[in-house]
């Protein structure tokens, strides 16, 4: 089956946040012009979520729900087809998000006080989850060279050594660097945080979306020492962009450890957490929607290398990452000797691009731009006319 990944469905007042950013900013509606900033996808859903979600609202009572055994069964498939991981359908506990869950593991493994490790630039939320919990933010700064970041590990293990560290939350792949890790980074990742008794949490929110080339390890997978000291995010809500339906699958391999995430979510709310139609979407996305994923992939690269060949030739001062991962490609604009403040009006004012602005992700990311390619491709193309005309007055060339 070909898929459509041409029309946009304009969200202006449905409540999307992407989208009333963009009117706040001054867009209007009849501008034909979409917003690259949050990430979800300006794609139609995938016609088999949307059956299904049809047929459950049709013929099925809404009322609280756990999570099904045929559930759980294909989310296990799913980690076993796509990423070559066995888990089992019983370390799969029910978060609202993937941002609740490391929230919480945040306030239930460690104390007011202690440190968390962060590999920054970071998924901002997670500076949040640090500093709005009164916890201490233990900074790992990746090392940016030649458009790419890797991890200092002489910094990691000094700090993970440190008697104060207790948790890692890790981004795999990496958001906003768009780095895969490979599996030997992985394997040193946890040879440290075992040797130092900290907890790791991986949030694998993209690992579905990775780009020709490149391959997601689970980070589960790595031994049962490394399976038994960590939690694992994932969620469809990237892959089959389903944010709005709130159901993420947590996965805690470790006995003691799910024994103590189960207790507090219960503690929190002993009803059942998720939303039935998000259950029904990821089941029903996991069952049937693995080719809708493999062409909203291909238009996702042919944004990406129209993005990247038009930087090389026109604008080489801006250092465009190379994006293993994700649909967010993070690039580097310093080059064009511009403070961030101008980038910014520039780009709202006269190219009237809408990205996320890079030092929302730390202050590395000041004067870096996160744009979102998950949209029709004829959108990337006009952003990038409109680049080069408003940019034309300020760049020699
Ligand atoms: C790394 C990462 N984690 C989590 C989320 C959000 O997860 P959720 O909507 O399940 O809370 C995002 C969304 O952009 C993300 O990029």
């Amino acid at each position: 089956m070909h898929y459509n990944f041409e029309t946009i469905r304009k969200r202006h007042h449905t409540g999307s946040k992407k989208w009333a950013e963009l009117l706040a900013n001054g867009v209007r509606e009849e501008e034909d012009i979409i917003p690259f900033s949050v990430a979800d996808m300006e794609f139609e859903t995938a016609p088999e979520i949307v059956a299904a979600l049809q047929e459950m609202a049709a013929h099925t009572v809404l009322g609280y729900a756990n999570p099904t055994e045929e559930y759980l069964d294909t989310v296990c498939r799913w980690m076993k087809t796509r990423h070559g991981w066995d888990a089992e359908p019983g370390w799969i506990l029910p978060e609202h998000g993937v941002v609740d869950a490391f929230f919480h593991a945040v306030k239930l493994f460690t104390q007011p006080g202690e440190g968390v490790l962060l590999m920054t630039p970071v998924y901002y939320p997670m500076y949040h989850a640090v500093r709005d919990t009164g916890r201490v933010l233990v900074d790992c700064p990746l090392v940016y060279s030649g458009g790419r970041y890797t991890i200092d590990f002489d910094d990691l293990e000094r700090k993970a050594a440190g008697e104060n560290t207790k948790l890692l939350l890790l981004c795999s792949p990496h958001n906003p660097t768009g780095r895969v890790w490979r599996r030997e980074e992985l394997e040193r990742i946890a040879a440290i945080c075992l040797a130092h008794d900290v907890l790791v949490l991986s949030d694998e929110i993209h690992f579905d979306l990775t780009m020709p080339g490149h391959k997601h390890t689970v980070y589960a997978s790595l031994s049962e020492e490394a399976a038994n000291n960590c939690i694992i995010c994932t969620a469809p809500s990237k892959t089959f962009n389903l944010a709005g339906l709130q159901t993420s699958n947590i996965f805690v391999p470790s006995p003691a450890l799910r024994e103590r995430y189960l207790a507090s979510l219960k503690r929190s709310n002993p009803n059942p957490k998720c939303n039935i139609l998000g259950y029904c979407a990821c089941e029903a996305a996991y069952q049937h929607c693995a080719p809708w994923l493999e062409q909203a992939l291909q238009v996702i690269d042919t944004n990406r290398a129209l993005v990247v060949d038009f930087m090389a030739r026109e604008f080489p001062q801006i250092q465009v990452t190379d994006l293993e991962a994700t649909y967010l490609l993070w690039m580097d604009w310093r080059g064009l000797g511009l403070p961030s403040r101008e980038l910014e009006r520039i780009n709202h004012q006269e190219a009237r691009l809408f990205f996320d602005e890079g030092h929302v992700f730390g202050a590395q990311g000041d004067g870096f731009e996160r744009w979102n390619l998950a949209c029709p491709t004829r959108y990337i193309q006009k952003a990038l006319e409109r680049m080069r005309a408003a940019y034309a007055p300020y760049v020699r060339p």
